[in-house]
């Protein structure tokens, strides 16, 4: 299963352009629409930091990526759609990482050998202007794709290296430490096309010649207007495979489309009008996700809680995980709580008529399950050691349902669980919403549970 899960990352530092949608975002989503796909998609913003140091800046990207797959289609309910920074498991895990990783390796990644050859190149120092984050650049972006054992990470040519440093850094740790993480893939779609820029280079913020994906119809035809050309006069023909008009019209079309733009070139089609032809194509494949963008970048309260439940859903994976390799590496507690059987007879509250056989850890809390008389129905408790009652479930019509929902409570990471004061008592709902039961003190429900996920991990 998890073998089929896709990941990728979009660092956020700048403004997504045409190159990023038609590269990037318009094939991931299109993938995370196939049945039994599961995608994980975050904002990359702590590798941000490695190249901007301008904290609005950083801010204003993370909202302006967040709305622009949303405003795409992206059905953030069924994928994982998450900011890196929330997950607080993921620099965690970057430590461990960085223990296990070669310090060779990082001197011969590619960003970082580019900028010390430059160095040499000017007789400076070989490290002159290059900042930590860079050389740990490999290990981050491994800590993003092992935690969540991603199998296949679609990306771009430039991050393949990446990926196989990934896959070392995650072997090692493996052959060290045990069977952890599965090793990833790069994916590079192969029939996605690369776009030119208003000066025919790749587009690339790099180079200064992007088409901003959002721009308000106006300005689009302008800057589509300004792309490069030859002088060759309208009736000339022209050769549609020497043309970056013609390719980044090639991007959004169909191949009807395509073929007739094809025969328009060898009539001799005017820059002009070909231009113009690209505009409207563009304009019509985008208009009504931006009108979506621009009602997303005016609610970012929005756009917050679905990062936060995007998050929430994520450490569900990365936190018993990340439990599992700090037991792993030896940061572990100093006194392993000893489980026994004991049967919980007289103990289980009044109103049980039935008893569990249940393997509890001494001084831990417990989970008791039980059938109610008055309703006939089935209900769990979780009890402190001393007896204190932290959670009273709701009711179930069978044990087995009771039973799944103790497995499923015991998996959720505790600080996941969300309480909502109700009287007296306060509710305790599972991050998707899910009323699980009742509480007079969700604290130390919390604290319990954790303590307990830890013992048992
Ligand atoms: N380095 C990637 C880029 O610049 C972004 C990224 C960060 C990423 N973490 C990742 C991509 C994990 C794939 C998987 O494009």
């Amino acid at each position: 299963m998890s073998s089929q899960r896709h990941l990728t990352g979009i660092t956020t530092s700048g403004t997504p352009h045409l190159g990023n949608y038609v590269g990037a975002i318009r094939p991931a989503i299109t993938a995370s629409r196939q049945p039994g796909a599961s995608s994980f998609y975050f904002l990359a913003d702590y590798h941000a930091l490695i190249k901007c140091d301008e904290p609005e800046r950083i801010q204003r990207s993370t909202l302006e990526i967040a709305a622009t797959w949303l405003a795409l289609g992206l059905d953030h309910e069924k994928v994982y759609f998450y900011r890196q920074s929330d997950i607080p498991e993921i620099p965690e895990l970057t430590w461990l990482l960085t223990c296990v990783t070669a310090k060779g390796l990082l001197n011969r990644a590619h960003a970082y050998k580019a900028a010390t050859d430059a160095n040499r190149a000017s007789d400076e120092d070989i490290d002159a202007g290059i900042n930590a984050g860079l050389y740990m650049y490999p290990v981050l972006m491994a800590a993003d794709i092992l935690m969540f054992n991603a199998a296949r990470v679609p990306v771009g040519r430039d991050q393949i290296q990446h990926i196989e440093m990934a896959r070392d850094i995650g072997q090692r740790f493996n052959h060290i430490y045990g069977e952890h993480f599965v090793l990833p893939e790069a994916v590079i779609e192969e029939n996605v096309a690369t776009l030119p820029g208003l000066d025919g280079r790749k587009m690339s913020k790099s180079y200064n010649n992007t088409i901003p994906l959002w721009l308000p119809q106006k300005e689009l035809k302008k800057a589509i207007l300004g792309i490069v050309t030859n002088s060759q006069t309208p009736g000339e023909p022209k050769d549609p495979d020497e043309s970056h008009v013609f390719t980044l019209y090639q991007a959004f079309a169909s191949a009807e489309e395509t073929a007739s733009m094809r025969a328009a070139f060898a009539e001799g089609i005017g820059w002009g009008d070909a231009k113009q032809k690209l505009f409207e194509r563009i304009d019509s494949e985008l208009s009504a996700a931006r009108a979506r963008y621009e009602t997303l970048m005016a609610q970012p309260d929005e756009i917050e809680n679905i990062l936060l439940a995007g998050a929430a859903k994520a450490r569900e994976i990365a936190t018993p995980l990340m439990t599992k390799l700090r037991a792993a590496v030896g940061l572990r507690r100093l006194i392993k709580a000893q489980p026994i059987v004991v049967k919980l007879a007289a103990e289980a509250t009044a109103g049980a008529t039935t008893t569990a056989e249940l393997t509890v850890a001494r001084k831990l809390a417990r989970f008791i399950s039980y059938r109610e008389k008055s309703d006939h129905k089935f209900y769990y408790k979780v009890a402190a050691a001393d007896g204190t009652l932290l959670l009273q479930s709701v009711p179930f019509a069978t044990p087995q349902e009771s039973g799944r929902a103790i497995i499923v409570l015991k998996s959720i990471p505790a600080d996941a669980l969300i309480t909502q004061s109700s009287g007296a008592d306060w509710q305790v709902h599972s991050s998707d919403g899910k009323l699980l039961g009742t509480s007079v003190d969700p604290e130390r429900l919390r604290s319990e549970l954790e303590t307990l996920r830890l013992s048992e991990a």
